[in-house]
């Protein structure tokens, strides 16, 4: 059976999704839903998509489609999803998954009662590379992980329009491109709990009113420690936009350039033995459609075999938790337990 899936949204990530929905077998983009009329028309022209509704109310009143892919400012995605879940359409929605954790929870339940499928777009669990460095951390190749560090900056640039204006998209860079970095440490360190976070968060390089610097300490229960860093218009950046590295007590391992370094102690002259698995570095594309046609795959195959997805409510409120507490330990200047 087709999966029928609506998109809505018309822009950049929409775009990707639609892209990807054409590139997985058995699934078709069937409508989509826009605001503004002028990017509609050709983006449907674009996918041959022929129902095309102003809002996702419209799409849900006008028969039936299976799922919807929501990527629209941060503020549209508790309501559409909601509306969405409760009529029993499966969801895949865009990162942050809300504009805070209270609201990422009313998503969950509304999925929770209709028994439909709520995942979250947190693309880079789907990213060879990011996979590879998971095997080998699952493997136990870097032994007891201490600390990661990671980062999601854009340096001498930053998006406009809506994504800097706090009543559309909640926060700033570190809801943007922080919790990209926050995901894939989680990610990679098996979705431990957070416990604590210490958080300085600013605006500094742009005139408007969310952050466009942070600083992120977060505590896992495992014991792990994650520093993140977040940023929009930053004087550098220490590689192309994200970039995670992990420190263990076997050795270190680096996402971009991917790489393993394993440290053998024991010797008096410690042994250091380099694993590169060949990804190429710089990539041509950082964010690759590949990452994103694994993802859509993914989502396709969850409705399919009406299979639980990880990253799904559950992992996205966990990132929503920590954003809130680390907007709160910045403006109170304390440690906020989770
Ligand atoms: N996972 C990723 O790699 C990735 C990359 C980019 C964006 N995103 C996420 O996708 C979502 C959309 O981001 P984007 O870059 O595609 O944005 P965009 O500005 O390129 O597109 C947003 C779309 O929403 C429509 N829209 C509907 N109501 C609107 C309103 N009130 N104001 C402004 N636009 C409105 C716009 O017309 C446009 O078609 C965001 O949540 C963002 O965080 C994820």
């Amino acid at each position: 059976m087709t999966i029928k899936i609506a998109i809505s949204g018309a822009g950049y990530i929409a775009n990707i999704h639609a892209m990807a929905v054409k590139n997985t077998p058995g699934a078709n983009p069937e409508a989509l839903v826009e605001a503004f009329p002028d990017k509609a028309e050709s983006f449907a022209k674009k996918f041959g998509i022929t129902r095309v509704y102003s809002t996702v109310d419209e799409l849900l009143k006008d028969g039936k489609v299976d799922a919807l892919v929501v990527g629209v400012p941060n503020a549209l995605h508790a309501p559409q999803t909601i509306a969405a879940l409760k009529a029993g359409v499966h969801v895949l929605v865009e990162k942050p998954m809300a504009m805070n954790a209270a609201e990422g929870e009313k998503m969950i339940a509304a999925g929770v009662k209709s028994g439909a499928t709520l995942m979250v777009a947190h693309c880079w669990r789907f990213d060879s590379d990011v996979c590879w460095l998971k095997t080998q951390v699952d493997k136990g190749q870097l032994g007891k992980i201490i600390r990661t560090k990671g980062y999601g900056v854009h340096s001498n640039w930053g998006p406009s329009g809506w994504f800097t204006q706090k009543n559309l998209a909640g926060g700033g860079a570190l809801a943007d491109m922080g919790i990209h970095a926050l995901d894939t440490a989680r990610f990679l360190l098996g979705d431990p709990k957070p416990t604590s976070v210490y958080a300085r968060i600013g605006t500094y390089y742009q005139d408007f009113d969310v952050d466009d610097t942070g600083v992120i300490i977060v505590n896992w229960d495992n014991g792990t420690t994650s520093y993140i860093e977040s940023g929009w218009w930053q004087p550098h950046m220490d590689a192309p936009e994200a970039g995670t590295q992990l420190y263990g007590i076997g050795g270190f391992g680096s996402l971009f350039p991917t790489l393993l370094r394993i440290t053998d102690l024991s010797k008096k002259t410690p042994r250091i033995k380099e694993v590169n698995p060949g990804f190429e570095f710089p990539r041509p594309e950082h964010c690759p459609q590949v990452m994103y046609d694994k993802q859509m795959a993914y989502f396709v195959k969850c409705i399919q075999k009406n299979q639980l997805p990880v990253p799904g409510g559950a992992e996205g409120l966990v990132n929503m938790k920590i954003v809130d507490a680390a907007y709160h330990s910045s403006a109170t200047g304390k440690v906020v337990k989770i």
